[in-house]
Protein backbone atom coordinates (compact mmCIF):
# COMPACT_ATOMS: atom_id res chain seq x y z
CA UNK A 1 0.00 0.00 0.00
CA UNK A 2 1.43 3.33 -1.21
CA UNK A 3 2.58 5.45 2.18
CA UNK A 4 1.21 8.84 0.53
CA UNK A 5 -2.56 7.70 0.82
CA UNK A 6 -3.81 9.57 3.49
CA UNK A 7 -5.22 8.22 7.32
CA UNK A 8 -9.02 8.07 7.45
CA UNK A 9 -10.58 9.00 11.01
CA UNK A 10 -14.00 9.12 11.94
CA UNK A 11 -16.92 9.69 15.05
CA UNK A 12 -20.48 10.54 14.97
CA UNK A 13 -19.33 14.42 14.74
CA UNK A 14 -16.96 16.94 15.47
CA UNK A 15 -15.85 14.80 19.00
CA UNK A 16 -13.15 13.19 16.84
CA UNK A 17 -11.22 16.37 16.07
CA UNK A 18 -10.04 16.42 19.46
CA UNK A 19 -7.93 12.90 18.46
CA UNK A 20 -7.55 14.92 14.89
CA UNK A 21 -5.57 17.48 16.09
CA UNK A 22 -3.14 15.62 18.23
CA UNK A 23 -2.85 13.50 14.79
CA UNK A 24 -2.33 16.83 12.88
CA UNK A 25 0.18 18.04 15.85
CA UNK A 26 2.30 14.47 15.69
CA UNK A 27 2.26 13.76 12.45
CA UNK A 28 2.05 17.06 10.12
CA UNK A 29 3.03 15.59 6.73
CA UNK A 30 -0.10 13.42 6.66
CA UNK A 31 -3.19 14.02 5.00
CA UNK A 32 -6.44 13.07 6.71
CA UNK A 33 -9.46 12.31 6.01
CA UNK A 34 -12.47 12.61 8.46
CA UNK A 35 -16.03 11.81 8.17
CA UNK A 36 -18.53 13.36 11.18
CA UNK A 37 -21.68 10.87 10.88
CA UNK A 38 -24.01 14.20 12.36
CA UNK A 39 -26.69 12.75 10.75
CA UNK A 40 -26.47 9.31 12.65
CA UNK A 41 -25.63 11.35 16.19
CA UNK A 42 -25.36 10.38 19.30
CA UNK A 43 -24.35 6.72 18.99
CA UNK A 44 -24.74 6.79 22.56
CA UNK A 45 -28.19 6.41 22.73
CA UNK A 46 -28.15 3.95 19.18
CA UNK A 47 -28.30 0.14 19.15
CA UNK A 48 -25.06 -1.76 18.86
CA UNK A 49 -26.73 -3.14 15.36
CA UNK A 50 -27.10 0.46 14.63
CA UNK A 51 -23.48 1.61 15.11
CA UNK A 52 -22.26 -1.27 13.59
CA UNK A 53 -23.43 -1.08 10.11
CA UNK A 54 -22.70 2.81 10.34
CA UNK A 55 -19.28 2.14 11.13
CA UNK A 56 -18.61 -0.55 8.12
CA UNK A 57 -20.92 2.18 5.61
CA UNK A 58 -18.34 4.30 6.64
CA UNK A 59 -15.19 2.18 6.62
CA UNK A 60 -16.00 1.55 3.04
CA UNK A 61 -15.95 4.97 2.20
CA UNK A 62 -13.24 5.59 3.49
CA UNK A 63 -11.50 2.82 1.84
CA UNK A 64 -12.86 3.77 -1.58
CA UNK A 65 -10.91 7.12 -1.27
CA UNK A 66 -8.73 4.70 -0.59
CA UNK A 67 -7.09 5.47 3.14
CA UNK A 68 -3.61 3.59 4.39
CA UNK A 69 -5.42 3.38 8.01
CA UNK A 70 -8.43 4.07 9.78
CA UNK A 71 -8.62 5.59 13.61
CA UNK A 72 -11.71 4.80 14.84
CA UNK A 73 -12.05 8.29 16.82
CA UNK A 74 -15.18 7.83 19.21
CA UNK A 75 -15.19 5.02 22.08
CA UNK A 76 -19.13 4.01 21.49
CA UNK A 77 -18.40 3.17 17.86
CA UNK A 78 -15.04 1.21 18.87
CA UNK A 79 -16.75 -0.54 21.47
CA UNK A 80 -19.39 -1.72 18.80
CA UNK A 81 -17.74 -2.14 15.85
CA UNK A 82 -13.78 -2.24 16.11
CA UNK A 83 -13.86 -6.13 15.91
CA UNK A 84 -15.60 -6.66 13.04
CA UNK A 85 -13.94 -4.07 11.41
CA UNK A 86 -10.99 -5.72 11.84
CA UNK A 87 -12.16 -8.99 10.66
CA UNK A 88 -13.57 -7.70 7.80
CA UNK A 89 -10.43 -5.17 6.32
CA UNK A 90 -7.42 -5.60 6.10
CA UNK A 91 -5.48 -2.40 6.83
CA UNK A 92 -4.14 -0.85 10.10
CA UNK A 93 -7.59 0.00 12.11
CA UNK A 94 -7.14 2.24 15.62
CA UNK A 95 -9.44 1.93 18.22
CA UNK A 96 -10.19 3.97 21.42
CA UNK A 97 -11.25 3.33 24.60
CA UNK A 98 -11.55 5.16 28.11
CA UNK A 99 -8.15 5.70 29.79
CA UNK A 100 -9.04 3.41 32.64
CA UNK A 101 -5.89 1.87 32.78
CA UNK A 102 -3.60 5.14 33.26
CA UNK A 103 -6.17 6.83 35.80
CA UNK A 104 -5.27 3.61 37.58
CA UNK A 105 -1.83 4.11 37.13
CA UNK A 106 -2.05 7.83 38.20
CA UNK A 107 -4.53 8.18 40.68
CA UNK A 108 -3.01 9.04 44.61
CA UNK A 109 -6.26 8.06 46.72
CA UNK A 110 -7.47 5.33 44.01
CA UNK A 111 -10.98 6.93 43.65
CA UNK A 112 -11.34 7.80 40.33
CA UNK A 113 -14.44 9.17 38.30
CA UNK A 114 -15.49 7.53 34.32
CA UNK A 115 -16.97 9.66 32.27
CA UNK A 116 -18.50 8.28 28.79
CA UNK A 117 -21.86 7.36 26.82
CA UNK A 118 -24.37 5.05 28.13
CA UNK A 119 -23.14 2.82 25.22
CA UNK A 120 -19.74 2.80 26.13
CA UNK A 121 -20.21 1.96 29.70
CA UNK A 122 -22.91 -0.92 29.09
CA UNK A 123 -20.54 -2.35 26.85
CA UNK A 124 -18.90 -6.03 27.00
CA UNK A 125 -15.29 -4.49 25.93
CA UNK A 126 -16.02 -1.75 28.62
CA UNK A 127 -16.64 -4.64 31.41
CA UNK A 128 -13.97 -6.33 30.12
CA UNK A 129 -11.84 -2.85 30.72
CA UNK A 130 -12.55 -2.80 33.80
CA UNK A 131 -12.23 -6.49 34.75
CA UNK A 132 -8.59 -6.09 33.68
CA UNK A 133 -7.35 -3.08 35.33
CA UNK A 134 -10.21 -1.72 38.25
CA UNK A 135 -8.06 -4.20 40.90
CA UNK A 136 -9.29 -2.08 44.31
CA UNK A 137 -9.45 1.15 43.03
CA UNK A 138 -13.15 2.42 43.58
CA UNK A 139 -13.94 3.61 40.29
CA UNK A 140 -17.73 6.01 39.59
CA UNK A 141 -18.98 5.72 36.32
CA UNK A 142 -21.15 8.27 34.93
CA UNK A 143 -22.75 9.06 31.47
CA UNK A 144 -22.85 12.18 30.33
CA UNK A 145 -26.85 13.89 29.45
CA UNK A 146 -26.33 16.47 27.53
CA UNK A 147 -23.19 17.19 26.72
CA UNK A 148 -22.95 15.99 22.90
CA UNK A 149 -25.95 17.71 22.05
CA UNK A 150 -24.48 20.76 23.48
CA UNK A 151 -21.24 20.93 21.81
CA UNK A 152 -22.73 19.76 18.28
CA UNK A 153 -24.74 22.60 18.64
CA UNK A 154 -22.08 25.14 18.99
CA UNK A 155 -23.60 26.33 22.96
CA UNK A 156 -19.69 25.14 24.10
CA UNK A 157 -18.95 27.99 25.95
CA UNK A 158 -22.89 28.39 27.01
CA UNK A 159 -24.39 28.90 30.80
CA UNK A 160 -25.94 26.36 30.35
CA UNK A 161 -23.12 23.92 29.56
CA UNK A 162 -21.45 24.84 32.67
CA UNK A 163 -24.55 23.82 34.62
CA UNK A 164 -24.52 20.71 32.92
CA UNK A 165 -20.84 19.53 33.59
CA UNK A 166 -21.26 21.01 37.20
CA UNK A 167 -24.79 18.48 37.37
CA UNK A 168 -22.34 15.84 36.05
CA UNK A 169 -19.31 15.75 38.30
CA UNK A 170 -20.88 16.80 41.52
CA UNK A 171 -21.79 13.19 42.72
CA UNK A 172 -18.29 12.20 41.86
CA UNK A 173 -17.00 14.84 43.93
CA UNK A 174 -18.37 14.65 46.56
CA UNK A 175 -17.27 10.63 46.77
CA UNK A 176 -13.39 12.18 46.38
CA UNK A 177 -12.24 11.42 42.95
CA UNK A 178 -8.68 12.25 42.49
CA UNK A 179 -8.66 11.85 38.76
CA UNK A 180 -11.21 12.00 35.99
CA UNK A 181 -11.79 9.98 32.65
CA UNK A 182 -12.98 11.43 29.62
CA UNK A 183 -14.09 8.14 27.82
CA UNK A 184 -15.85 10.43 25.06
CA UNK A 185 -14.16 12.35 22.50
CA UNK A 186 -16.13 14.89 22.63
CA UNK A 187 -15.73 16.02 26.29
CA UNK A 188 -12.28 17.30 25.82
CA UNK A 189 -14.03 20.53 24.06
CA UNK A 190 -15.75 21.19 27.49
CA UNK A 191 -12.10 21.12 29.18
CA UNK A 192 -12.45 24.67 30.15
CA UNK A 193 -15.79 24.07 32.02
CA UNK A 194 -14.53 20.88 33.77
CA UNK A 195 -11.10 22.00 35.47
CA UNK A 196 -13.42 24.45 36.61
CA UNK A 197 -15.67 22.51 38.41
CA UNK A 198 -13.67 20.19 39.00
CA UNK A 199 -10.38 22.26 40.29
CA UNK A 200 -6.85 21.58 39.75
CA UNK A 201 -6.26 19.11 42.16
CA UNK A 202 -7.86 16.47 40.22
CA UNK A 203 -6.24 14.64 37.29
CA UNK A 204 -7.89 14.33 34.05
CA UNK A 205 -7.01 11.64 31.48
CA UNK A 206 -8.07 12.19 27.85
CA UNK A 207 -6.66 8.86 25.47
CA UNK A 208 -6.53 11.08 22.31
CA UNK A 209 -2.65 11.66 22.11
CA UNK A 210 -1.72 8.38 23.20
CA UNK A 211 -4.11 7.46 20.20
CA UNK A 212 -2.35 9.32 18.08
CA UNK A 213 1.20 7.93 19.12
CA UNK A 214 -0.20 4.51 18.69
CA UNK A 215 -1.46 5.55 15.24
CA UNK A 216 2.02 6.78 14.32
CA UNK A 217 4.09 3.24 15.61
CA UNK A 218 1.47 1.22 13.61
CA UNK A 219 2.13 2.98 10.38
CA UNK A 220 6.00 2.77 11.20
CA UNK A 221 5.40 -0.94 12.04
CA UNK A 222 3.71 -1.48 8.26
CA UNK A 223 6.27 1.05 6.72
CA UNK A 224 3.17 3.60 6.00
CA UNK A 225 4.53 6.73 7.45
CA UNK A 226 4.26 9.45 4.14
CA UNK A 227 7.49 10.08 3.38
CA UNK A 228 7.18 13.71 2.16
CA UNK A 229 8.06 17.11 4.30
CA UNK A 230 5.82 18.77 3.07
CA UNK A 231 2.36 19.64 5.10
CA UNK A 232 -0.79 17.49 4.73
CA UNK A 233 -4.24 18.85 4.08
CA UNK A 234 -7.44 17.83 5.90
CA UNK A 235 -10.39 16.94 3.86
CA UNK A 236 -13.84 16.78 5.61
CA UNK A 237 -16.98 14.68 4.79
CA UNK A 238 -20.02 14.95 6.74
CA UNK A 239 -23.81 13.39 7.01
CA UNK A 240 -26.59 15.67 8.06
CA UNK A 241 -26.48 19.33 7.83
CA UNK A 242 -23.57 21.58 5.72
CA UNK A 243 -24.01 24.44 7.19
CA UNK A 244 -23.70 23.53 11.22
CA UNK A 245 -20.99 21.65 9.87
CA UNK A 246 -19.00 24.14 8.68
CA UNK A 247 -19.76 26.47 11.17
CA UNK A 248 -18.76 24.03 13.80
CA UNK A 249 -15.21 23.38 11.83
CA UNK A 250 -14.59 26.89 11.01
CA UNK A 251 -15.09 27.22 15.37
CA UNK A 252 -13.40 24.32 16.38
CA UNK A 253 -10.72 23.91 13.30
CA UNK A 254 -9.91 26.50 11.18
CA UNK A 255 -11.35 28.48 8.16
CA UNK A 256 -9.77 26.65 5.64
CA UNK A 257 -11.20 23.50 6.11
CA UNK A 258 -12.64 21.49 2.64
CA UNK A 259 -15.91 20.23 3.27
CA UNK A 260 -18.18 17.58 1.35
CA UNK A 261 -21.60 15.97 1.83
CA UNK A 262 -20.71 12.17 2.60
CA UNK A 263 -22.58 10.19 -0.57
CA UNK A 264 -25.73 9.05 -0.32
CA UNK A 265 -24.23 5.28 -0.50
CA UNK A 266 -22.17 5.48 2.38
CA UNK A 267 -25.45 7.50 4.77
CA UNK A 268 -27.74 4.44 4.72
CA UNK A 269 -28.04 3.04 8.00
N1 LIG B 1 -17.55 10.86 20.46
C1 LIG B 1 -18.15 9.61 20.72
C2 LIG B 1 -17.32 8.77 21.70
O1 LIG B 1 -16.14 8.96 21.84
C3 LIG B 1 -19.58 9.54 21.15
C4 LIG B 1 -20.55 10.53 20.65
C5 LIG B 1 -21.98 10.04 20.47
O2 LIG B 1 -22.63 9.55 21.41
O3 LIG B 1 -22.40 10.19 19.35
O4 LIG B 1 -17.85 7.89 22.33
Amino acid sequence: MPSNLPIGIFDSGVGGLTVLRHIREQMPSESLVYVADRHHLPYGKKSDEFILSRSVAIAEFLLSQPVKAIVVACNTATAAAVQTLRQRFELPIIGMEPGVKPAIEHSRNHIIGILATERTLGSGKFKMLLERHANDSELFIKPCHGWIEHIETGKQSAATTRSIVEETLSPLLTKGIDTLVLGCTHYPFLIEQIREVAGDSVLIIDTGLAVASHLQRRLEEHDLLCRSTSRGGERFWCSGSMDEMRQLLTRLWGNQAELSPLPDQANRS
